[in-house]
């Protein structure tokens, strides 16, 4: 009895960690006008079931009113509500309803009926929450929002920040306005933020009562208007725009994976009009390190080699979660993108060369909005266990541990050695110097780190 009971234990424990990774939400925009259109929107979006809603903004027209939002919101979505005081049915019992401002929200009493009706995380006009693998921001784009709508804004300040701690493998912002669109609004330049710079990976709006899907700069702006109040026309595409369409009613469904996000538009009959498959974004590393054998302090330029880069975890035992293999320009430096990195995150950075020391990073280090920097030449404490070696002002990776096998000492030696008396040439690994012949040079060089017992030291 208690194995079957362990058993079932760990089936429900199984199934409930992958729901998690593997959910679906709906998102839609422009909604809040009672009637049969958001009726057929709320019926499609109802039997996707979905995890819980987000919103475009303008939720409640035409002027966000006290006397109008349960019968333009509670009526159709109520049973995703919590707490909820309306008089449609009795609401959830958590909440699964992230709505965002619209400007018809602020038109009376500065969306006091919008911010008494919904209990949301901060300060309510914008926040954020995690769900899965993804982090929503919710922004209100709305100029009459208090922490002001520009690029450098409290409240934008606020994004960029909490978009630089996030460490969530999906970014998701979402507002009313939209920076780019087609439609009879068209852009919002005051909302046209460094999204991708600080870390986001799509940007999704409403305003316009079209579907527009655009990739500018190989960025998602989605457009999601339709969700019942009425149809807008298109004026002339702005650049990106890659789908546009505004014939009928409808709302996208967004699935998340392990490794991607899905969004797809349908609309009420119902039928797909869109699909986009969304990969989190690499991480960048910007890379400084100089060989000791390869690099020349006099000119300050090194031969051009290949290293391989690893991130490792920083807890026992240090297990690999990505690595690269770049060629690293005459001054040290090189560009990696990791696939399976997270943001704010600590990986140790690991250089393997094929006649150098193994050397890993003194602590750990983590990319922030997608990006990170690391200099292994600029003090002696970048390494793990201070393993550099000074050369004119910059600190080297160690050369000669020709066999990989974390020691430089005397089958290293002899490797070189025996190199040097049939004078061999070409690109080889006895070659330290990398001037493609094996000398006395080279045999110097691995002769004194053997000497002092040069090794490969990590955690
Ligand atoms: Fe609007």
């Amino acid at each position: 009895m208690k194995i079957i009971t362990a058993l079932f234990l760990t089936l429900s424990i199984t199934f409930i960690s992958k729901a998690q990774t593997t959910f679906q939400f709906a998102i839609i925009g422009d909604y809040g006008k009672a009637g049969t259109n958001e009726l057929n929107v709320s019926n499609l979006v109802k039997s996707w079931n979905p995890e819980f809603i987000i919103t475009l903004g303008d939720n409640n027209y035409e002027l966000g009113e006290q006397s109008t939002i349960d019968t333009n919101i509670g009526k159709y979505y109520s049973q995703f509500i919590f707490p909820y005081t309306g008089s449609y049915g009795t609401g959830d019992t958590v909440n699964r309803f992230y709505p965002s401002l619209g400007n018809h929200d602020w038109y009376t009493d500065t969306a006091s009926a919008y911010l008494n009706y919904f209990s949301l995380p901060g300060n309510e006009r914008y926040y954020d929450f995690i769900k899965g693998n993804i982090h929503f921001f919710a922004i209100d784009s709305d100029p009459n929002e208090p922490d002001g709508v520009d690029s450098n804004s409290v409240q934008a300040l606020w994004l960029k920040n909490s978009l630089a701690a996030s460490s969530q493998k999906f970014n998701l912002v979402y507002f009313h306005h939209p920076p780019y669109s087609s439609g009879q609004h068209g852009n919002n330049p005051y909302m046209n933020w460094p999204f991708k710079r600080w870390g986001a990976d799509a940007v999704l709006a409403g305003h316009d009562h079209t579907y527009e899907r655009i990739i500018l700069n190989e960025f998602l702006y989605i457009v999601n208007g339709l969700g019942g109040k009425s149809i807008y026309t298109f004026n002339t595409p702005v650049t990106g725009s890659a789908v546009r369409y505004n014939n009928n009613y409808g709302a996208m469904l967004a699935k998340t994976y392990e490794d991607s996000l899905v969004f797809r538009f349908y609309t009420v009959t119902p039928t797909l009009r869109d699909y986009y498959k969304l990969l989190p974004a690499k991480k960048t590393l910007l890379l400084t390190s100089l060989i000791e054998g390869f690099y020349d302090s006099d000119s300050g330029l090194s031969v051009m080699d290949t290293i391989k880069v690893l991130l490792r975890k920083t807890v026992s035992p240090y297990e690999e979660v990505d690595s690269v293999i770049v060629l690293m320009s005459s001054s040290g430096t090189g560009t990696l993108e990791f696939n399976k990195a997270l943001n704010s995150t600590p990986y140790y950075v690991v250089v393997k060369h094929r006649n150098s020391i193994e050397t890993w990073s003194s602590s750990g280090n983590s990319f922030s909005a997608n990006n990170l920097s690391y200099d292994f030449t600029g003090a002696v404490s970048k390494a793990y266990g201070n393993n550099l070696k000074l050369k004119g002002s910059k600190y080297c990776i160690y050369s000669g541990d020709i066999n990989q096998d974390g020691y430089i000492d005397g089958s290293d030696v002899s490797l070189v050695d025996n190199d040097v008396l049939i004078s061999a040439s070409g690109y080889l690994n006895t070659d330290l110097s990398g001037d493609n012949f094996t000398d006395i040079n080279d045999l110097s060089l691995v002769d004194n780190n053997s000497f002092t017992s040069v090794i490969a030291v990590k955690p």
